[in-house]
């Protein structure tokens, strides 16, 4: 009877996530999405409880508190523009934690069967590169180490090697466990240098997709420790986290039209591309008021917010300056970039930050359609996401990623504080065309300045 009601809640702290990532995926309803996970969390971690004989709550409750106080800590530290590593962070110790109780297990007990071997490898295999992987892909993010693609000869011959041994390590373990504790030492210490490994040839600007790679290994290296112990909800909920992490990496991949592959082993980044001489002629630039008389006299405005906007947190001031411009009498929409900074959707929460009516919110697609009727399109802090050359240069190494086409309006501000390139580092030649005109600083100030002027 206990056994029947557990497995209930399970079932029902398993209905609550999925419902709650189905309402994760609208801007609308994301919050309550949150909420309703968060409650199917609380219900699986009270009936996992109840489920087991504990003696001694002592380190459960320390655990709690501890984890508590630093989760309140991060979540009150932590700026918009370091979510992408803060999810980095989170994702490698979930990789740990797998990688933990796989080997606790056994290391308690190993009369175990050769299945319950076999997931103990994988969670530990799996843990372990995400564990180390995440802790790169933190590292490349925050700048504590170089974002550069790191690559060396026979990098992929040595990585295919590691794999192979772990794998052969691992089927001999799995075979006879009581008697091959050497070997799973071994697989410990190769999978973590495996992440470390398959991480460093990616790019920085890459670095988004594989922390949602990773995030889709930490929730398999979780649904393989659900097997480990035997918990019903862990193997859904794992299920879940691998399967959604899995469906957003293809997502941002088809955004950028390249394949995974490409973005795992081609070492984007590591070359810069250059404007050819011939076609760069100096680019314009204007202050606050030029641009004021502009918008006073549009009709149409497209406003294209990236990743500076973020930085300069300047999405308030954006929203009193469309609000400005529409008692003005024009039209104004915001055109989304499905990757525009650093996370998916990154642009869509800044936004609703600031109240934006989500009717205002216009896809890549939709807008390309009609973009040459705009009168002015600002681009705040966007760079790589307007790029023609992605359109227009088969040599440039972002050649194929759709972009929404702000060279094709009549008119372009572009605010950013100077010439310098995106995340992708190479050159712009929209800030070079004839309907661009670039306005210097940072974007809260020049939004501020404009709407003095209004
Ligand atoms: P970026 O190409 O990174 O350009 C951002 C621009 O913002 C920079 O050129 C910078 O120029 C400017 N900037 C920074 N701080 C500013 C400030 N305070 N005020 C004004 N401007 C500021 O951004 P994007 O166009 O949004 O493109 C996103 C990039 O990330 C793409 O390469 C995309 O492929 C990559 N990426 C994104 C994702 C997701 S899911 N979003 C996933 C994978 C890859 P200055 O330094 O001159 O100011």
């Amino acid at each position: 009877m206990r056994g029947l009601l557990i497995n209930f809640s399970y079932l029902i702290s398993a209905i609550f996530f999925i419902f709650g990532l189905k309402l994760l995926s609208s801007p609308i309803s994301a919050k309550k999405g949150n909420l309703i996970s968060a409650i199917g969390m609380l219900i699986a971690i009270v009936a996992t409880l109840v489920s087991k004989e504990i003696v001694d709550y002592t380190w459960i409750i320390a655990g709690l508190l501890i984890g508590t106080l630093i989760g309140i800590y991060i979540a009150k530290k932590i700026q918009m523009t370091q979510m992408p590593q803060m999810v980095a962070l989170l994702n490698g110790f979930g990789g740990f934690a797998s990688l933990l109780v796989g080997f606790s297990i056994y290391y308690y007990d190993m009369n175990i069967s050769s299945f319950t071997a076999s997931t103990i490898f994988l969670s530990i295999l799996i843990g372990g590169v995400t564990f180390t992987g995440s802790l790169i892909a933190w590292a490349k993010l925050s700048e504590k180490i170089a974002g550069k693609p790191l690559l060396f000869k026979g990098q992929r011959l040595l990585n295919s090697l590691i794999l192979i041994s772990t794998i052969v390590f691992g089927i001999i373990y799995s075979i006879s466990p009581s008697t091959t504790y050497t070997y799973l030492l071994l697989i410990i210490i190769l999978s973590n240098i495996l992440g470390v490994l398959v991480v460093i040839p990616i790019g920085g600007a890459d670095m988004p997709v594989v922390i949602s790679l990773l995030n889709s290994y930490s929730g398999i290296a979780a649904c393989a420790s659900g097997f480990v112990i035997q918990n019903n909800v862990l193997i859904v909920s794992g299920a879940l986290v691998g399967a959604s992490g899995i469906v957003l990496t293809s997502i941002m991949c088809k955004a950028m039209n390249r394949s995974l592959v490409n973005v795992l082993f081609s070492g984007f980044g590591s070359n810069t591309t250059k404007i050819k001489e011939g076609e760069k002629k100096e680019a314009k630039s204007a202050i606050a008021k030029d641009a004021y008389f502009v918008l006073e006299a549009a009709k149409s405005i497209v406003i294209v917010p990236g990743y500076g906007l973020a930085v300069a947190q300047a999405q308030h001031v954006v929203k009193e300056l469309s609000d400005l411009l529409e008692n003005n009498g024009a039209e104004v929409k915001f055109a989304i970039h499905p990757v525009a900074g650093r996370m998916p959707g990154h642009m869509n929460v800044l936004l609703a930050e600031a109240d934006v009516p989500y009717d205002k919110l216009v896809e890549m697609d939709d807008i390309n359609r009609t973009i040459d009727t705009v009168d002015v399109c600002i681009v705040i802090g966007a760079n790589d996401v307007v790029n023609p050359s992605a359109r227009d240069d088969e040599t440039s190494s972002i050649y194929g990623m759709p972009i929404i086409e702000v060279d094709k309006a009549k008119n372009v501000f572009v605010l950013k504080r100077s010439m310098a390139s995106g995340f992708a580092g190479i050159e712009n030649p929209l800030f070079f065309k004839e309907n661009t005109t670039m306005i210097f600083g940072d974007a809260k100030k020049t939004i501020q300045n404009i709407i003095e002027e209004f």
